[in-house]
């Protein structure tokens, strides 16, 4: 397996990997069943994309048949980001993905990470995915490790994750991220009905923002 910076030239072999092992399986899209594996999904595919063209997404390419089999797709984010995506969202007609993204912008903007560690760009490790086949190896981790030296060579201050499933907090906790802010699925409430929005399984019972902050 080699790890290495993902050149355009792979960005559709990375959304194939991505419609076959991430958009039906990270556990919040599993919740909503967002989609079926091997499924096309245009938000989330575009939301990889613009986060691919900040030129910081780390990859492993299992050697003997040059496939993608697992991605860091890292981006970064300016202050006020979060606001114009939550106004995009708005007009966004998937009511599942806005569901989801709703959670995450609504705890990001009440963070305020930005003013608490006095920078104007935070690195952000937006989606972490491991080939089926592959998982379980270390892999995950490699690539957050990776992330971790390419946000520091960068000029990077904060490093941070939204780490939906327990896994990648498993991952970015023995990388030595810590949780800022976390929400237990079983008390996030929709305002209208009461019901609890995610009904998520074992053992994923808690959304984590970590970060890490580099010196
Ligand atoms: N059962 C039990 N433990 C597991 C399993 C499993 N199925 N899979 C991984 N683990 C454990 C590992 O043992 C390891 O823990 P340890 O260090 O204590 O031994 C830890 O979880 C992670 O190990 P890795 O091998 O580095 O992780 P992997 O390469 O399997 O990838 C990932 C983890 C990316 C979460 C993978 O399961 C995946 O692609 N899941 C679907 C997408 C997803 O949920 N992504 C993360 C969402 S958050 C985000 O994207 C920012």
């Amino acid at each position: 397996i080699e790890f290495g910076p993902i050149p355009e030239e792979r960005y559709n072999d990375v959304i194939n990997h991505l419609r076959n092992n991430f958009f039906a399986d990270e556990p919040l899209n599993h919740a909503v069943s967002l989609c079926r594996p091997g499924e096309p999904h245009a938000e989330l595919e575009e939301h990889s994309l613009t986060t691919l063209r900040d030129g910081l997404s780390q990859m492993a390419v299992h050697t003997d048949t040059g496939q993608v089999i697992g991605v860091a797709l890292n981006g970064i984010q300016h202050p006020g980001d979060i606001a114009a995506a939550q106004a995009k969202l708005e007009t966004m007609a998937d009511v599942k993905f806005r569901r989801i993204f709703d959670l995450l912008y609504g705890v990001n903007r009440s963070l305020d990470l930005f003013k608490q560690h006095g920078v104007d760009r935070i690195f952000e490790c937006r989606i972490l995915s491991v080939d089926k086949r592959f998982r379980g190896r270390g892999l995950a981790r490699e690539l957050l490790q990776r992330s971790v030296v390419t946000a520091r060579e960068s000029g990077f201050k904060v490093f941070k994750e939204d780490a939906t499933g327990f896994f990648s907090q498993r991952v970015a906790e023995s990388l030595g991220l810590q949780t800022v802010r976390q929400i237990r699925y079983s008390d996030y409430m929709a305002e209208d009905t009461g019901e609890v929005v995610f009904k998520m399984p074992a053992p994923h019972d808690t959304l984590k923002i970590m970060v890490k902050i580099l010196q």
